[in-house]
């Protein structure tokens, strides 16, 4: 606080962790069997993670490219995942519509059933970005300068 840290896409890391919050805040409320305040959420969610993949896809990957091959992060694992964790998404959201669609709470086993089907969601979630800490933010640190970074990181939203 009150002194200037040099600036780094390190960064992004508050918002990967602010997005798991929000998911996490989706299961809460499908824990509880709150069907509408659980679709908002997961909702949320989507639209704030579709944003972060678009800034990572449009505004950092061309500069990710500078680093040339980076051994354990070729750009199409990070955009292949993207893409699979979309996937996943639109199958919740299906799901979340036909439980509501029965006009009745929703059994326990239902809602484990959901659960259950998150569960390797959140896994994908956390390896993507644990290897966006160690791969792809430090690379884009490396190859970039420091009022680019600062400029990049703005345009990111971080
Ligand atoms: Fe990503
Ligand atoms: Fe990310």
């Amino acid at each position: 606080m009150g002194t200037t840290e040099p600036p780094t896409f390190l960064k992004l890391v508050g918002v990967h962790e602010r997005l798991s919050e929000l998911f996490l805040l989706h299961q809460e409320a499908l824990l509880a069997g709150d069907l509408a305040l659980a679709k908002a959420r997961l909702a949320e969610y989507e639209l704030d993670l579709s944003a972060h993949m678009r800034a990572e896809e449009e505004i950092l990957m061309p500069i990710y490219e500078r680093a040339g091959e980076v051994p354990r992060g070729p750009a199409e694992l990070f955009t292949g995942e993207h893409r699979k964790m979309l996937r996943f998404l639109r199958r919740f959201r299906d799901r979340l519509a036909e439980l509501a669609r029965s006009g009745r709470p929703p059994a326990t086993r239902e809602v484990i059933a959901l659960l259950d089907e998150e569960a390797p969601f959140k896994g994908l979630v956390e390896h993507h970005d644990l290897r966006e800490r160690l791969i792809l933010y430090p690379t884009l640190d490396r190859v970039t300068s420091e009022e680019e970074r600062v400029e990049l990181l703005r345009r990111c939203g971080a």
